[in-house]
């Protein structure tokens, strides 16, 4: 079955451990957690302090998405932090290969991500070696953009890159109709902000993307 992971990028900053509540209570699988720094992407977010503060108020697993330069200075303190999931970019400036290594040893399960005009090729030297591949249907930054369908034709040339049991996540855009053509391409993980957290009912919304 598709898993689901609310983005907190959209939930309510005031009321961070309210809305992880009501994510886990809607049926979530994971939560995703955008990490943005001003520089890899034209927006700021959250570091590893806001991390602790959700990871003492959720339940299920966290799912850290890095748009940062230099992750590998950074990666130990978001695993400190509780980032069940550490993920990052093939394309950001510093060592992403060094990021993934030292959270693999400290226990998290390690992904990167690809943004849309990135070709599968440049995620083939690291495809092997992580747990999950997430494939960008936006442009870095922001959530409530409009998904970018062109990007499911590159998941079966990362499935056959990738350890089998490996996963394949879709990041940006998604709603009903889009969450099923990205379910008919094969996704395992959904990860959905606007159309979860702009939904009157949060259960149906995540229910409506599992299909
Ligand atoms: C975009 C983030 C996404 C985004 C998803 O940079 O990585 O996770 O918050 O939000 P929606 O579902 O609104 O596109
Ligand atoms: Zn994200």
């Amino acid at each position: 079955m598709t898993m689901i992971a609310p983005s907190l990028l959209s939930a309510d900053f005031g009321n961070l451990a309210r809305d992880i509540g009501r994510c886990e209570a809607a049926g979530a699988d994971l939560l995703h957690v955008d990490v943005m720094d001003g520089h890899y992407v034209r927006n700021i977010t959250i570091g590893p302090v806001v991390v602790e503060g959700m990871r003492r108020a959720a339940k299920i697993p966290l799912d850290v998405h890095l748009m940062i330069t230099n992750p590998e200075q950074f990666a130990e303190d978001f695993c400190k932090a509780g980032a069940d999931w550490l993920v990052c970019h093939v394309e950001c400036p510093g060592d992403t290969g060094g990021a993934l290594r030292i959270a693999q040893a400290m226990g998290a399960k390690t992904g990167i991500a690809i943004n849309p005009e990135t070709s599968t090729a440049s995620a083939m030297a690291l495809a092997p070696f992580v747990d999950m591949i997430c494939v960008m249907s936006v442009h870095p930054g922001f959530s409530g953009q409009k998904f970018i369908p062109e990007v499911l034709q590159k998941i079966p040339a990362l499935r056959e890159a990738m350890r089998p049991g490996a996963l394949i996540e879709i990041d940006g855009g998604v709603n009903v109709e889009t969450a099923r053509r990205a379910r008919e391409a094969g996704v395992d993980v959904i990860v959905a902000g606007t159309h979860i957290f702009k939904a009157a009912d949060m259960k149906a919304a995540v229910d409506s993307l599992r299909g």
